[in-house]
């Protein structure tokens, strides 16, 4: 199997990291590779931001925690039954405890294709270098508190996408959940 395909199929959502830094040259090519995605009329909407600082990620932990059990309320058994081994592994079951967390942020008409492209890109570049990564939708649900809005810069119209997590995966790469076969028709 080829190197690309080896990085694509092997990625995985980690959930359980290693208390290690990535380096920031690797997250610079991380950050390159979601810049290389595709985009509608090259317009690339998408600007980053990486929160790599272990006091931050604790203050956004602590704010969406409580956000997190809320929308996990009024969520149907099927996602409280899914949770449940997810959430008594872990102290963080939003940001996982992750030594980076990237916020994709853009606006415009293809930005919702354009910023998905961008963050599937780092996270197989990072299945390259033996990062983990996830994408944790849960991680936004900070965005509507005034200090994460104004810590972000989100302007008006601004969306966010991710955020996703990255780091080295505790215990290895797990295994991948079942796949469905895919449904395709040829003509
Ligand atoms: C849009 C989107 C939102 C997701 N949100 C979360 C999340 O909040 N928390 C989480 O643990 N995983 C989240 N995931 C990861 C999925 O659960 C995961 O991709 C799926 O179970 C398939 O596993 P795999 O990525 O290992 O193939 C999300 C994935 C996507 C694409």
């Amino acid at each position: 199997m080829n190197q690309t395909l080896e990085n694509i199929l092997g990625r995985r959502s980690v959930r359980a990291f290693e208390d290690k830094p990535i380096p920031a040259e690797i997250i610079g090519q991380l950050i390159s590779a979601g810049n290389a995605a595709p985009s509608g009329g090259n317009g690339q909407p998408w600007r980053f931001v990486v929160i790599k600082n272990k006091e931050c990620r604790e203050q956004f932990a602590k704010l969406a925690l409580p956000l997190y059990k809320a929308w996990l309320e009024k969520s149907p058994a099927s996602m409280k039954e899914m949770r449940k081994s997810i959430d008594s592994s872990t102290d963080d079951p939003v940001y996982y405890r992750a030594p980076a967390i990237v916020f994709v942020i853009g606006k415009g008409p293809t930005a919702d294709m354009d910023c998905s492209l961008a963050c599937e890109n780092m996270m197989v570049a990072a299945r390259s270098f033996e990062i983990g990564s996830c994408w944790v939708y849960f991680g936004q649900l900070i965005i509507e508190v005034p200090e994460i809005r104004q810590l972000l810069e989100l302007a008006e119209g601004e969306k966010v996408y991710g955020p996703m997590v990255f780091g080295y995966p505790l215990g290895g790469f797990p295994k991948s959940p079942p796949k469905k076969e895919p449904i395709v028709t040829y003509f």
